[in-house]
């Protein structure tokens, strides 16, 4: 596996190339990543899996500093799973001066995730967009996991006519039901054993709404206050629309449930897709 640190290297060695798949990543690489290789590998032969922890998604209280960062194991598991190429950059190489041209995202972005971290999404939106611009791959995998990321991108590619289809891969879970994310390293262990009742109290909304509920506010009230009596505190758990984000429309029926809530210092967010009976 090749490893590939500045654009005018990457430039060079994907010159000509007919067919690239990328997979964009901050690192600390699990399953959940790995999942995102294969899928790509089905699309293109050569998969770039990129590795850069960026600064400009992450708030002043976010975690940058402490991220973790994993760069010799992240690289054997990439080899692993037939990854061709991992760009990593640095930050002289992405940001060599400060960014002063970014992608603003719509309002939508201050939604939900884009509320409790002010500014995420155009952090995201302007690394993903010079990514792209790097690679520039045919395809490119995003995780479900990051159902309001993947979304944004999505609509940034459509409305900027980047030549990049978008995969969206399925959230990888532990058997326990708790979606991998490198942050679940920040848990205790009694965090450890609390951390899944997240996706349990998702999967009850999710089979309420799905038995015909249409009452949101009053499961979406039952499910924080679940959370909260365990300890958890609750950021959002709300049902939205699955194509805007935003308050489903009174017959629409592919709805998603999302939610965000920390546990001691460390915030988790997870997400299930439902469809609402017709
Ligand atoms: P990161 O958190 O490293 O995630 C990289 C990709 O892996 C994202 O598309 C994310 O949705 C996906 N992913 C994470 N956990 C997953 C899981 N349990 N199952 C399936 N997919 C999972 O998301 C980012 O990095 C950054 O914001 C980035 C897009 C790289 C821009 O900096």
């Amino acid at each position: 596996m090749e490893v590939i640190e500045t654009i005018d290297a990457l430039r060079e060695r994907l010159r000509g190339e007919p067919s690239v798949a990328c997979v964009p990543t901050m690192g600390n690489i699990h399953e959940g990543h790995l999942s995102l290789v294969r899928i790509a590998r089905q699309h293109a032969p050569l998969v770039v899996t990129t590795i850069f922890v960026n600064p400009l998604q992450f708030g002043a209280n976010d975690d940058f500093d402490s991220y973790p960062r994993t760069f010799a194991e992240d690289c054997e598991k990439l080899a692993r799973e037939g990854n061709a190429i991992v760009f990593h950059p640095d930050e002289t190489q992405m940001y060599p001066e400060a960014q002063v041209f970014t992608v603003e995202p719509p309002p939508v972005a201050n939604k939900l995730e884009g509320r409790f971290r002010p500014g995420h999404f155009r952090g995201v939106a302007t690394v993903v967009l010079k990514l792209f611009n790097m690679v520039q791959p045919h395809y490119a995998v995003f995780g479900k996991k990051d159902y309001q990321q993947i979304s944004i991108v999505r609509h940034m590619v459509e409305q900027l006519a980047l030549p990049v289809k978008i995969i969206p891969a399925e959230t990888v879970r532990s058997e326990d039901g708790l979606a991998l994310s490198s942050r679940n390293r920040y848990l205790s262990t009694a965090e450890r054993a609390e951390a899944p009742r997240l996706q349990r109290v998702l999967q009850r909304v999710k089979d309420q709404v799905e038995a015909g509920e249409r009452l949101f506010e009053a499961i979406e009230f039952a499910a924080d206050a679940e959370l909260a009596r365990h300890g958890w505190h609750v950021d959002y758990v709300v049902v939205r629309s699955r194509r805007t984000l935003m308050q489903p429309a009174a017959h629409e029926r592919e709805l998603v449930v999302l939610g965000a809530a920390k546990l001691g210092n460390t915030r988790l967010i997870d997400n299930l897709e439902i469809m609402a009976p017709g």
